[in-house]
């Protein structure tokens, strides 16, 4: 009842008050200013309030005493009310330490929405042992919390590095569409919809695009979200992910691939130097490292022998795909041969023993996507390769293009694909054809490596996965 009476006012006479974000609050040490954000964590001992304060810029030491720690809607002060918060930014005492090195001593606040309390309260909505269900139903709250905040932050600042690389590359930034009426990686992975009467899909990849932009623009890049029907419930799937494309003219295989370590590592080293993304890389993944150059290069064929070296074999499947079952009914495991898919599992394990980034290239030719170029004298095999990195398996995928027209036109033929509707890209070989290539990264998996995620839904804003769409 006494609380009730207590009434602050914004006392014009402490002095005039700088609006600020918590990032920028260190040139106003020692000034009165204002900070509006929500109520991260709360504590209260003997009367004084300590409050963390975040507003997405950061995080804010708050100390509210005396007068303005006694009114009603501090005693009934929740987690997650949005508040505003004015006073004097102090820097705190040698040997105490608080995010930024100072401490808001407030003289005046008010709350602007209040958080319920009780059953409703934040923490039981949504904590630690809520179930990863009710996590996917509540990532809109999810992302309130430090770690998850901390992976988008730094997927921006990925983003960010990234573009830099390629502008002082002389890469353009494309925008190509996400509805279209081409495959690119196979139709088994095609959403499909109806499209004003016509069948359309959403884009698995802006490869088809970008390599018509060559003689446009030269070297092209997008980051475009990438669609795929997979129904794979695994730690690196998504049915929507970011991706990240480039496409280069009149390079060989090699020099695509060293342009690839370079931009991986380019970026890695930006992000490194900056000190607040290497302070939430530091945060995520401790003792993370810009890899060592140059990466290793393994070809498919050496792939194969050295998974069999290291015991590492696969599950037998029959003709239509289902495994092949032992005398105790548990699935036959053989050695690789060449022409295998090499699955995840397998992957997995070997890019987790070699420990470094690796380039696996060379695929069979059938194993890969109709446009991939053949190797001159080994035409079973393509100048293909992946990116491999250890803990979450492949994050890029390359190739250089067929560039015969010819040639192209007996892709099409061989993989079933009715030519008529690539009548565009065709034409690329028809006018002024080029020795080109290029690759995808998926956003997703390059941010799990970087800060050690344990999957790709982690890392990004609202993930898509079989039977997810929601928020
Ligand atoms: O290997 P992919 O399928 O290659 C392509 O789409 C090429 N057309 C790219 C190009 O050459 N322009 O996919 C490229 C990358 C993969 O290495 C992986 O990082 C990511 O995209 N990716 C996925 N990420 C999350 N969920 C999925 N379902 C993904 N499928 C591919």
């Amino acid at each position: 009842e006494e609380s009730k009476k207590i009434v602050l006012e914004d006392d014009p006479a402490l002095g005039e008050t700088t609006k600020a974000k918590i990032s920028g609050l260190t040139s106003l040490r020692s000034k009165r200013v204002r900070v509006s954000g929500w109520v991260h964590r709360l504590r209260s001992q003997k009367g004084i309030i300590f409050l963390i304060l975040r507003d997405g810029t950061g995080y804010l030491q708050t100390v509210l005493s005396g007068r303005v720690s006694e009114t009603y809607e501090a005693l009934t002060l929740t987690l997650e009310s949005s508040v505003e918060l004015v006073g004097t930014l102090q820097a705190v005492p040698e040997g105490k330490t608080a995010p930024g090195g100072h401490e808001l001593v407030v003289d005046y606040w008010k709350v602007l929405g209040a958080a319920p309390g009780g059953d409703e309260a934040f923490t039981n909505r949504l904590n630690e042992k809520s179930d990863p269900s009710i996590q996917a139903d509540l990532r809109h709250l999810v992302i309130r919390g430090e770690t998850s905040s901390s992976v988008l932050r730094l997927r921006a600042m990925l983003l960010r590095a990234f573009r830099d690389v390629y502008a002082k590359s002389d890469f353009l930034e494309v925008t190509p569409p996400c509805i279209v009426q081409t495959q690119v990686e196979g139709g088994a992975t095609l959403f499909g919809f109806n499209y004003y009467g016509q069948n359309a899909y959403l884009t698995q990849s802006s490869q088809l695009y970008l390599e018509t932009c060559l003689p446009a623009l030269g070297n092209v890049f997008c980051v475009q979200e990438s669609f795929r029907a997979e129904n794979s419930h695994t730690r690196r799937h998504l049915s929507e992910y970011t991706h990240m494309e480039g496409e280069m003219a009149f390079v060989t295989f090699e020099e695509l691939m060293s342009h690839i370590e370079t931009l991986v590592c380019e970026t890695v080293d930006a992000l490194l130097a900056d000190p607040v993304a290497a302070g939430i890389i530091q945060q995520l993944n401790p003792g993370f490292k810009s890899p060592a150059r140059p990466f290793r290069r393994i070809s498919y064929k050496e792939a194969i022998q050295w998974l069999n070296e290291h015991g590492i074999q696969h599950p037998e499947e029959d003709k239509d795909g289902n495994n092949v079952l032992d005398e105790a009914g548990k699935p036959k495991m053989v050695d690789h041969v060449v022409g295998d898919d090499i699955a995840e599992a397998a992957e997995r394990q070997m890019t987790d023993i070699i420990g470094t980034p690796i380039f696996l290239h060379s695929f069979p030719a059938e194993l890969k996507a109709f446009y991939m170029k053949r190797i001159p004298g080994d035409r079973g095999f393509t100048e293909s390769c992946d990116l491999l990195m250890p803990n979450v398996g492949e994050i890029m995928g390359g190739s250089m293009r067929i560039s015969d027209n010819e040639e192209l036109l007996e892709a099409y033929k061989r993989e079933g694909i009715d030519p008529k509707p690539y009548y565009w890209f065709t034409d690329q070989r028809k006018y002024g054809t080029c020795e080109h290539g290029g690759y995808g990264l998926g956003i997703e998996r390059v941010l799990a490596w970087l800060a050690n995620r344990y999957t790709v839904r982690e890392c990004s804003l609202y993930p898509r996965w079989p039977g997810r769409a929601t928020p």
